[in-house]
């Protein structure tokens, strides 16, 4: 089985932290959440994956190179922004396939432990019993307003996918962004910006050739900041298991205390008298100084906080260097490298762009560009 991962969005509701770094090498517990992916496709069995890329195509392949897991992975990078299906147009030289051979198709920013050789063999039944063309992975939440929604019988068949609906909050199916196809598919596809979820899936459930299969286990979109974050308490709490884990090197003085589920990364430091969690990600290389509070938070790399800073429900980006007696919080987002000065306050869905230097107190909701 061959796998094609959508890995070109620009991440705008990622925003200021993609701004520097592509959505799928955003860090879940340290780790690019793409590795995550990899590894799970890896151990599918999946032999070649094909990275559909756009937005900071360098940067990921600069990180992923060639091969990974002992996955061979390849690249195919658009001259322009193709959307959700014409990049998998493009990839059809590249990805060479033969006849019946299962392709999985993936949109790069879910993390999950969906089964792929379990939808590969729904898929399999779905195209012997009723000629289907593509299985999705479908998901229940409790508000589909932010995905594609589906409708099915009790066979599994979707009798119709409408995009973002309007008409509110509301439980239901989703569209989980993991699909299995097989070469018939590149006939419907076409090189340009085309959009899977606009324009092929609807047509498919029209015919009658698009299949569900339900995924009740872990899943989420890592595309907005609330979102991401959550990812990372919840894949905390299911490593973790309640503990404490501490990376090599990291230094944590005796009179700070560490309230699980805390994950402090390699050769970080962790002064006297902080108190760091519950909920807390401290990247590799990670400072907090003396009687800081730091809790709900995901701190990237080589970041620095001052003696007596708070860090609460908020992010804060790569070698980001905070002041002291700070107060961050109310899902605040610090940019890579920007610099606040001491004892200023940044309050609700404050948005610094990196490499700002921040001198006055803000309350959100706010972007320094
Ligand atoms: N190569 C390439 N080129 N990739 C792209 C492009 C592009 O022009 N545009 C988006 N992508 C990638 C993104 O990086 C992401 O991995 C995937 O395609 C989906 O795009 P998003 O922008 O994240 O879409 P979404 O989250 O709003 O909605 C999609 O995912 C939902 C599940 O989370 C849809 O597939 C929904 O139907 C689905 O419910
Ligand atoms: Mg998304």
């Amino acid at each position: 089985m061959k796998a094609i991962i959508l890995a070109g969005g620009p991440g705008t509701r990622l925003r200021p932290l993609s701004c520097t770094r592509p959505k799928l090498l955003f860090p879940i517990l340290n780790r690019p959440a793409l590795d995550w992916t990899l590894e799970n496709l890896s151990k599918a069995g999946v032999s070649e994956v094909v990275l559909a890329v756009n937005y900071m195509a360098a940067a990921l392949q600069a990180f992923l190179g060639r091969r990974k897991y002992g996955l061979r992975i390849l690249y195919s990078k658009e001259p322009r922004a193709l959307g959700t299906g014409g990049p998998i147009k493009l990839a059809e030289k590249i990805l060479k396939l033969k006849p019946g051979e299962p392709l999985l198709i993936l949109n790069g920013d879910i993390w999950s432990d969906v089964d792929f050789a379990a939808l590969r063999e729904a898929h399999r039944r779905h195209m012997e019993e009723y000629d289907a063309v593509m299985t999705l992975t479908l998901r229940e939440v409790k508000d589909v307003s932010r995905y594609g929604v589906v409708e099915v019988d009790g066979k599994g068949r979707i009798l119709k996918f409408r995009e973002k609906p309007r008409g509110g909050k509301r439980k239901g199916l989703i569209n989980a962004g993991i699909y299995l196809t097989d070469r018939k598919i590149f006939r419907r596809l076409e090189e340009r910006r085309f959009s899977l979820e606009r324009e092929l899936f609807p047509r498919l459930a029209e015919e009658g050739k698009l299949y569900g299969f339900k995924h009740e286990g872990l899943w989420s979109d890592i595309g907005k900041i609330e979102d991401f974050m959550a990812v990372n308490f919840k894949v905390l709490e299911l490593r973790a298991e309640g503990r404490l884990e501490i990376g090599r090197g990291a230094k944590v003085a005796r009179e700070a205390q560490l309230r699980p589920p805390v994950w402090v990364g390699e050769k970080a430091k962790i002064a006297a008298g902080a108190v760091v969690g519950p909920y807390a990600v401290l990247g590799n290389g990670v400072h907090v100084g003396e009687r800081c509070k730091i809790k709900k938070a995901v701190v990237f790399d080589r970041a620095e906080v001052g003696a007596r800073s708070l860090i609460q429900d908020s992010v804060v980006g790569e070698g980001a260097v905070i002041g002291r007696g700070v107060k961050i919080r109310d899902q605040t987002v610090i940019g890579d490298h920007a610099f606040v000065a001491d004892a200023l306050k940044l309050v609700r869905k404050v948005s610094i762009c990196p490499h700002k230097e921040v001198g006055i107190s803000l309350i959100g909701p706010r972007i320094l560009a």
